[in-house]
């Protein structure tokens, strides 16, 4: 009998096709995320599973998954997957690092340029007719990357990535990480390590790169945003809830910053009227680190190569509980 295998939503066709091959496939087609009481439900008597990063995989639906033997999860962060509990019962867990590495990186310097150069901003004017008048020597005034201090808090391969493309516009940056590197690797990328508190004090752009944990919930809160420089701005295209929001839109609505640019949010998709939306002084991108063509098609064939891997007993490309 074949291997049972659920999908929490449709992945490439070519993936698709490879997994038809060797399981017998169920795919999610009604509402995203899953709702809870269907996905404990379908995962009774499934062998491997394939989930989102919105996809909450807590202990309950671990338990209710009699057979499972593998997750693998369409994304670099796991922090949606209660790994503890899924370690316990053996089941391996993989997931999609390194391949995303330089898409999540250009998007971070893309919405960090949209927001100091007020892209965004002067796309909308010209949408809403309202450029009027030609070159102001006063309009649209943005700030300049160059010369400006990048502070980057977790130095893991995305935040070394954005490091890169920053010295690259001839910017210092500064960093904050779990694990300070190697003499050799700081000297060899141009970085210098400093504590969290000055990270935030001394940067004039601070972008968040570091994985969601118990250690990160809302660890950018009021009194860590208060630190920071009037005139700096704050990015994040790593996980909303490590920004205690409500403080960031206090920060924001008294000045306390200059502005945020950011891909992730405590709720996604964000609503329509959540006071973020209404700011003329923050860029907003709806959670697409990762989206290119070709990263999001990479991430489709390791996601599927690791779960064929994990359930045939071998080792995946990239396990959580293996690596
Ligand atoms: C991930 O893979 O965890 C990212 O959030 C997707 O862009």
């Amino acid at each position: 009998m074949k291997l049972r295998v659920l999908l929490t939503r449709k992945l490439h066709d070519f993936a698709i096709k490879e997994l038809r091959k060797r399981y017998d496939v169920e795919i999610n087609h009604g509402r995203i995320p899953m709702p809870k009481k269907e996905l404990l439900l379908k995962i009774r008597n499934k062998d491997g599973l394939i989930c989102f990063p919105y996809d909450v995989i807590d202990s309950e639906i671990i338990d209710a998954a009699k057979n499972l033997k593998a997750i693998s999860t369409y994304s670099v962060g796991y922090d949606h997957v209660d790994i503890k509990h899924a370690r316990k019962r053996g089941i391996v867990i993989s997931y999609t690092p390194e391949v995303l590495t330089r898409a999540t990186a250009d998007l971070t310097i893309a919405i960090m340029l949209a927001l100091l150069r007020k892209v965004t901003e002067g796309d909308n004017v010209i949408r809403q007719n309202k450029w009027k008048a030609v070159f102001g020597p006063y309009d649209f005034l943005g700030t300049d990357l160059y010369g400006k201090t990048l502070g980057i808090f977790g130095m893991g391969r995305i935040g070394k990535a954005v490091a890169k493309r920053a010295i690259g516009f001839e910017m210092n940056v500064l960093y904050n990480s779990r694990h300070k590197l190697p003499k050799s690797e700081e000297k060899n990328i141009g970085i210098r390590y400093v504590n969290l508190k000055r990270l935030f004090q001394e940067s004039d752009i601070i972008s968040i790169h570091v994985p969601y944990t118990k250690e990160t919930h809302e660890i950018v809160n009021l009194q860590l945003l208060k630190r920071m420089k009037s005139t700096a701005f704050l990015i994040n295209t790593a996980r909303g809830k490590i920004i205690r929001e409500k403080d960031l839109i206090f920060a924001l609505q008294r000045k306390i910053i200059a502005g945020a640019a950011l891909d992730v949010f405590q709720k996604e998709p964000i609503d329509k009227k959540h006071p973020l939306v209404r700011m003329k002084n923050v860029v907003l991108t709806p959670h697409i680190g990762s989206s290119t063509e070709e990263t999001r098609r990479k991430m489709a064939e390791i996601t599927v190569e690791n779960l064929i891997l994990s359930l045939s007993g071998k080792n995946p490309v990239y396990g959580v509980n293996t690596s």
